[in-house]
């Protein structure tokens, strides 16, 4: 694996490979990587000639009070499971030279189109200017990387409406590609964040999942009545997650909220375990695998 600091040059490689005509498949990632991530990379392997990974902790998509500072950086660790996956190139870029101290531009989010509220509400709603950090990090990304595909996870699934959106918005030639979240045998996404949870808090965390995958049996069963699979899922993940942030049912496409069960519906959340946010979503359509389209 070769790993290249500087934006210019990794850009100039890229672009030399594009007219090579191999096929870039691009993972973008703050580090600290699990299984969740090389599943990624392990997507991108299959469909791609090259596969490129990025680390970079994106400083302007955390809140002030948030983790930027303490998220963890276990640099070697990542290098070797990169290469453990025989990942091509990895761009790690340093914050000075992605972001010069008279950076100007960024990607806006807000207009008043119905769709701007693709960021005001779940995690946007409690994390303002995140998504709007995140757009512009991938779309700098995108620049340099110049992928063919890039590699989402659906464990940050609001992030891929986001960038599908602002991919279809500004014309990036790219796909994405939305890859299932990977769990732990107790159900729990893996996260980074996951590390900050001691053994106690670790246990309690399990009950997000748990309770997702409780409220996507009710709605299998032929449960319709949302407000009241809200109530008690709440109250349920409330005995043991220290506060729940938001329980919701959306539209997986416009996550506009749903009063019944659509076609398709996402059952997303966010809570705290102490001083830890988890986020975890499942989607739920008929046929409980993917969605139908009528013949
Ligand atoms: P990060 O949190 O490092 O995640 C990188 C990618 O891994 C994201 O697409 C995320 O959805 C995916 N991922 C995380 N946990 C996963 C799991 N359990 N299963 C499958 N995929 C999982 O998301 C970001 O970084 C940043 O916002 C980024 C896009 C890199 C921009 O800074």
């Amino acid at each position: 694996m070769r790993t290249l600091r500087k934006p210019e040059t990794f850009q100039r490689l890229m672009l030399k490979e594009r007219l090579k005509g191999r096929r870039i498949g691009y993972v973008p990632t703050m580090g600290a990587l699990h299984e969740g991530h090389l599943s990624l990379i392990r997507a991108a392997k299959k469909e791609s000639d090259i596969v490129c990974a990025s680390i970079f902790v994106n400083p302007l998509q955390f809140g002030p009070r948030e983790d930027f500072r303490s998220y963890p950086r276990p640099l070697a660790k990542d290098l070797r499971a990169l290469s453990g996956e025989k990942t091509d190139f990895l761009f790690h870029p340093e914050a000075a030279d992605m972001y010069s101290d008279d950076f100007l531009a960024a990607v806006s989010l807000g207009n008043a189109s119905a769709e701007s509220s693709l960021t005001k509400v779940m995690c946007g709603a409690f994390r303002p200017g995140h998504f709007t950090g995140v757009a512009t990090i991938v779309a700098k990304l995108f620049n340099i990387v110049q992928p063919h595909t890039a590699y989402f996870g659906a464990k940050d699934y609001q992030q891929t409406v986001v960038i599908k959106k602002m991919v279809r918005d500004l014309n990036f030639p790219a796909r994405i590609r939305v890859v299932s979240t990977f769990r732990e045998k107790d159900g729990l996404a893996l996260s980074s964040r996951n590390q900050y949870l001691g053994p106690e808090e670790r246990e309690r965390a399990s009950h997000l999942s748990r309770v997702l995958f409780s409220v996507k049996k009710q709605i299998l069963d032929g449960e319709k009545n949302l407000a009241s699979i809200k109530a008690s899922a709440v109250r349920d993940l409330s005995r043991y997650v220290d506060r729940v942030q938001y329980f919701d049912f959306r539209d997986p496409e416009t996550l506009s909220e749903l009063v019944k069960p659509g076609r398709a519906t996402l059952a997303a959340a966010a809570c705290y375990v102490g001083k830890t946010r988890l986020i975890d979503n499942v989607i739920i359509t008929a046929a409980g695998g993917a969605r139908r389209t009528k013949s």
